[in-house]
């Protein structure tokens, strides 16, 4: 069963203006299971804010079907357990951290032992305890995401949709988001992440989908899109033996200090370049695919979009 799941989702916006209308998200299928940490990745003006907001019934949807809990977002049953922390999101400055748990549990219909014991615990899994009784104002970029990320969860929601949660933040605050993401993975929740930050996504993520100009592009676990199938490092004592690699199975790309990359047609042929090195007794240490960075991966996905206006 998914937990969230669309059907060749569309949005397009009536601007009303001369350039016409916006095709934000553009026949968007994908399924997220139970439990999964989902990152949705995109360049600015890739539909990532529009495609949430549509899950969310914050906007409309132009045609295709989504569901949260089996629920459509025209049902607000469908958002009786999920959290959102919103893209860019202030919350009133005057309140403190445990005041914004507060006014966030009330908005959810929580009654106020309830909120109290959920707000303490919330507060400590953001390492803002400290900050509780601190008005936001005070606060700097990263402890108010982290209060952000808190008052997400105050509902003890199953799923959390978070939009790009560690924009603007320095390395040090994202690395302390990037915990909190584990820590709340641990609990068995189901987080959808927006981010344009690649090395985030790569670093939480279980699956990943890439979106450009409101089309998916690709998607997959984050190991299927920085494996290259066809390319592998063999590590072996090849010194100088000449090994010639038939042009129908592929070809040596470069002869490395630790032994040799090849490039296969398919990924199957490697086994017969196993068996042609062990037939000269050549020892071999180990035989691995190369890996891509998801930013490579992104670059190769979106390389023949044109660039979308934001
Ligand atoms: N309310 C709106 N009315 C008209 N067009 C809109 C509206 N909101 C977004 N758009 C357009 O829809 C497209 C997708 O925008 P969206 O904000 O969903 O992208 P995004 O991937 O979240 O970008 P970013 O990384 O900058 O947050 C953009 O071209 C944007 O200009
Ligand atoms: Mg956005």
């Amino acid at each position: 069963m998914n937990i969230i799941e669309t059907r060749d989702l569309t949005k397009i916006y009536q601007t009303g203006l001369k350039k016409g209308n916006v095709v934000a998200v553009d026949g968007v299928t994908l399924e997220v299971k139970p439990g999964e940490v989902f990152g949705l990745l995109g360049p600015n003006g890739a539909g990532k804010t529009t495609f949430v907001k549509a899950l969310l019934g914050v906007t409309s949807i132009t045609s295709g079907e989504a569901l949260i809990n089996g629920l459509p977002p025209s049902d607000p049953l469908s958002r009786d357990k999920v959290g959102f922390l919103p893209e860019n999101c202030r919350f009133p400055a005057h309140l403190t951290g445990l005041g914004l748990m507060e006014f966030s549990g009330r908005l959810c219909g929580m009654k106020e032992s309830e909120i109290d014991q959920r707000s303490r615990k919330l507060l400590q899994l953001v390492d803002m305890e400290k900050w509780a009784g601190t008005k936001i104002r005070k606060y700097s970029k990263g402890m108010a995401e982290r209060v952000g990320l808190a008052q997400a969860l105050i509902s003890d929601p199953d799923i959390v949709f978070l939009d790009e949660p560690t924009d603007g933040i320095d390395p040090v605050g994202k690395k302390e988001i990037r915990e909190v993401l584990r820590r709340i993975r641990e609990q068995g929740k189901t987080v959808f992440l927006n981010s344009h930050l690649l090395s985030e996504v790569e670093a939480v993520a279980d699956r990943v989908a890439i979106l450009s100009r409101g089309k998916l592009v690709k998607t997959g676990t984050v190991e299927d899109l920085t494996v290259r199938a066809s390319q592998y490092e063999i590590e072996a004592d090849i010194k100088n033996e000449r090994i010639e690699i038939p042009a129908e199975i592929g070809q040596r790309v470069s002869i490395t200090a630790k032994g040799m990359i090849v490039v296969l047609n398919d990924p199957e042929s490697i086994n017969q370049i196993i068996d042609e090195l062990r037939l000269r007794h050549i020892s071999i240490r180990s035989v691995q695919p190369m890996r891509q960075t998801l930013e490579q991966s992104f670059f190769e996905a979106v390389a023949d979009e044109p660039e979308a206006e934001a």
